[in-house]
């Protein structure tokens, strides 16, 4: 399986690479590519309205290879800390990129990426007890753009106060997704 990764966070060793470290340890198998959204390799989109009227993006950055891995991706796993119940800025940055599959079909009548399925997931690191509802809403709409299906939301909140590691249930629902993931799910 392909699985592509995304990891808003800013901290190279923060709480959310931990839990996708964690997910990935019990990955077997498969082909995994991870962009780091803060590496500042991709620009956000800048609204110059190429994709309105041609294919792809005029943007030549390493978002021309992302793309390519998003077309080819089995499952898509976003994951971010949570910034004021939203996203965080980087993964929000490099997702600004997909108003070309949005414009292809919004304007240009184009739908891309039909041709296979993906299945998706996202995970939310938190400092608090909050439900960060806008940030669960953001990682499907993100999700759904790159044609893949929102099948679990693994949100690990408490961060500030306790480590990802001895969150059991945020263990048991990371070992479950790594399991789906294995079995070919
Ligand atoms: C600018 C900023 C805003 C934050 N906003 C929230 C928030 O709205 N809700 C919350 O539960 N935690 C919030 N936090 C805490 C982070 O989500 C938490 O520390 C997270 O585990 C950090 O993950 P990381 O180590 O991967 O960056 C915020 C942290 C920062 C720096």
């Amino acid at each position: 399986m392909k699985i592509l990764i995304f990891n808003g966070a800013v901290r190279k060793n923060g709480d959310t690479a931990q839990l996708l470290q964690i997910l990935t340890e019990q990955l077997q198998g498969h082909e995994i590519d991870t962009v780091y959204c803060d590496d500042k390799k991709i620009s956000p989109c800048v609204d110059c309205r190429f994709c309105w009227k041609n294919p792809g993006c005029a943007l030549k950055d390493g978002m021309q290879e992302v793309y390519r891995k998003i077309d080819n991706a089995d499952w898509i796993i976003l994951a971010s800390p949570v910034h004021f119940d939203e996203i965080s800025g980087s993964l929000m940055q490099v997702m600004s990129r997909l108003q070309m599959y949005c414009m292809a079909r919004m304007m240009r009548k184009e739908e891309l990426m039909q041709d296979r399925k993906r299945k998706g997931a996202a995970i939310l690191a938190a400092g608090g007890p909050g439900k960060a509802e806008p940030a669960h809403r953001m990682m499907k709409v993100l999700l759904h753009t790159m044609h893949a299906s929102d099948e679990v939301i693994i949100h690990c909140k408490g961060t500030d106060r306790k480590a990802v590691q001895e969150n059991e249930s945020i263990m048991d629902e990371l070992k479950q997704l790594a399991e789906r993931i294995n079995q070919g799910d």
